[in-house]
């Protein structure tokens, strides 16, 4: 293991190049990362950074997100089949008749987590930790939100002045997190905390003392009082909750929230990826320019 970190610590410099890992990635890479942290995290990071080279350590609309918002440098993909399922779960064709239907009412508020082509027929993306802020500041009174239906009702919930259309899309790893996880653990661990994503399902957002991005979930543990808490999202931010607060416990709602895509992200793929040349994003030039206003337009919403 630290031969291989050796070698890409060696590398990185040699290549003038960036490793930022999204929390749900394995330990060792988010230990060798420069920038971990969350999707909103990641993409406003990836403006900032001087490096010629980005090593994306995500899931492939993380590369393109990084990639759009700086079409000049090499973003990297150690794994391009680490794909987010729910990135392909609305359609454009749809986006296109709920826009006849509504005219100029409809803000088209696309979650991250989709593809460059469903970003590219979207008024504005948002990420878990900015959602709230960037719908709210939209001028319009309808919102279709793709492609995530949990994340869109939760905000809906905190916006009734705002009319919402949902997309029957949703995150596989949080979807199966049910209400009944999140009683089974506070049976056995009473005090404890009940942190929450807003991907779950309604019925456990409902049972939340804090619901929010993988950032918020960790900050929020880590300027508490409590001693115990009850993790329902990815099990990789584990790694950060620990590493921050040593003397806390934590634990998972469910055995299943392991996403297998952030997972296929491994030291070696990190390694091979910067030996070599091919980059893995398939979008042509015109798709990132209209992927970019969208992108650009929440992270000015949201600064
Ligand atoms: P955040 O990074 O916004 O917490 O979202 C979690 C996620 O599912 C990323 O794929
Ligand atoms: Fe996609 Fe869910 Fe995995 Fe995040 S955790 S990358 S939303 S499948």
């Amino acid at each position: 293991m630290k031969e291989i970190q050796e070698q890409i610590m060696r590398l990185k410099k040699e290549k003038n190049a960036v490793i930022m890992a999204h929390y749900y990635v394995d330990d060792a890479v988010q230990e060798i990362a420069d920038y971990v942290g969350d999707s909103y995290y990641l993409s406003d990071m990836a403006t900032k950074v001087e490096a010629e080279t980005i090593v994306l350590c995500g899931v492939s609309f993380m590369g393109e997100s990084a990639k759009i918002l700086n079409p000049g440098k090499r973003v990297l993909l150690p794994d391009v089949t680490a794909d987010c399922p729910m990135a392909h779960m609305a359609s454009v064709e749809k986006v296109r008749r709920v826009r006849e239907d509504y005219g100029d009412d409809v803000a088209v508020v696309c979650y991250v987590n989709s593809t460059a082509a469903l970003k590219s027929v979207s008024d504005v993306c948002v990420t878990s930790s900015n959602a709230l802020k960037v719908v709210k500041a939209l001028p319009n009174p309808v919102i279709y939100f793709i492609p995530d239906k949990h994340l869109g009702s939760y905000i809906a919930k905190k916006l009734p002045e705002k009319k919402f259309i949902f997309n029957d899309g949703g995150c596989p790893v949080h979807t199966m997190i049910r209400p009944e996880d999140i009683h089974e653990a506070l049976k056995a661990h009473p005090a404890a905390k009940v942190l929450v994503h807003p991907e779950c399902p309604e019925a456990v957002t409902e049972l939340a003392d804090y619901a929010g991005s993988t950032s918020g979930i960790i900050d929020y543990a880590t300027a508490s009082e409590a001693d115990e808490f009850i993790i329902a999202t990815e099990l990789g931010v584990m790694y950060e909750l620990k590493q921050k607060n040593p003397d806390k416990s934590f634990y998972p709602a469910s055995a299943l929230q392991i996403c297998e895509d952030m997972k296929k992200i491994t030291l070696d793929k990190v390694l091979s990826v910067l030996n070599r040349d091919d980059v893995g994003l398939d979008m042509t030039e015109e798709l990132m320019e209209k992927a970019h206003a969208p992108l650009k337009r929440m992270l000015e919403l949201s600064r």
